[in-house]
């Protein structure tokens, strides 16, 4: 039965009618917001490449709260940039590091506000690299127990989800192993379980974090993007070791790998819309080349089409602007 008894159109015609048959929507709850803290005071710089996007020292943090608090936007995602930089990333793990201060911070004035760290030592190390270098290659199982550390202190500082960023093999079993040995059973582990060795991170080492690598690159510990079986087993592997969320990411170069992990395993999959994807976007609307709004919705709406039940994205203000709750 086809035309003229099937007229796809008839459903398209006005605005109402497409609101209801829409199958997919983006809801405030979906969305996390990347954020940077910094040591220092009154410090709000806003990174150039990330519009909108800040460096902020605890102080200035605290306002940032209060905003994503008042736009509803239900979680944020921390990363830090130490005061010093080391060969074994020793402010990753110290109780007063800038992570573990910035998570006590925001859980005194917005308890319930979802705290999420992102565990990686490369804001840390000297070299930029994710782990310990030993004769120039990241030493795999010398740097879990440094991921470890890193991950426990976030739990005492009182994060509610743990997201593991270096792609090294075991580090999800070691660090549930040791949160659960120290009564952190319930701060969950968001992986990054299909990481790709992207070209779109490069605004957030260059100007978010300012972590880029001294020599070499990522491509032995973070995934090829010619590979999507592998991304499935890395997924799996992450889910086996304990992981509660996996993530996907870069997200609209890989939408493919979103829809096989839901798919496939049925869990709470994230999707990073990294900063490369925003900055591209940030500067076409700048150009007057394409329309922001129109192109960012369409972004979010094709990482929920593809599976995606959460959306790490530095555009989280700006959607939740425009979302009634
Ligand atoms: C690692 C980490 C990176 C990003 C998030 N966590 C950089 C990297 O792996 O090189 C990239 C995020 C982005 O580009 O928005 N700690
Ligand atoms: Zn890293």
């Amino acid at each position: 039965m086809g035309f003229p008894m099937q007229r796809m159109r008839r459903l398209r015609r006005t605005d109402a009618l497409r609101r209801m048959v829409r199958e997919t929507r983006l809801t405030i709850d979906d969305l996390i917001l990347p954020l940077f803290v910094v040591h220092g005071k009154g410090i709000k710089r806003e990174i150039d490449t990330l519009p909108g996007n800040y460096h902020l020292s605890i102080d200035k943090l605290s306002e940032e709260i209060k905003e994503v608090r008042s736009l509803g936007i239900p979680a944020v995602l921390l990363f830090g940039l130490p005061e010093h930089k080391d060969c074994r990333a020793g402010e990753s793990y110290a109780a007063d590091g800038i992570v573990q201060r910035a998570v006590r911070t925001i859980k005194e004035i917005a308890p319930e506000l979802v705290v999420a760290t992102d565990v990686c030592l490369c804001e840390y190390t000297e070299h930029g690299h994710c782990g310990i270098i030993r004769n120039g290659y990241l030493d795999n199982d010398a740097s879990l127990e440094l991921i470890a550390k890193t991950a426990l202190s976030h739990a005492k500082a009182g994060a509610d989800i743990l997201a593991p960023a270096a792609m090294l093999d075991g580090q999800i079993k070691c660090m549930r192993s040791v949160l659960d040995k120290h009564n952190y059973g319930n701060t969950a582990i968001m992986s990054y379980a299909a990481k790709f060795a992207s070209g779109l991170y490069d605004p957030f080492f260059r100007n978010g974090t300012g972590s880029v690598v001294a020599f070499g690159d990522k491509r032995t510990h973070q995934m090829d993007y010619g590979n999507g079986d592998e991304a499935l087993r890395e997924v799996a592997l992450d889910i086996e070791e304990g992981a509660d969320i996996v993530m996907v990411k870069p997200g609209m170069t890989y939408l493919d790998i979103v829809y096989r992990t839901k798919e496939r395993f049925a869990m709470p999959v994230a999707v990073y819309n990294v900063s490369g994807e925003f900055a591209m976007l940030k500067a076409a609307a700048g150009a007057g080349v394409i329309d922001e709004e129109k192109a960012l919705s369409e972004a979010m709406a094709s990482f929920k089409r593809a599976g995606a039940d959460l959306i790490i994205t530095y555009a989280a203000k700006i959607l939740a602007s425009k979302l009634t709750r």
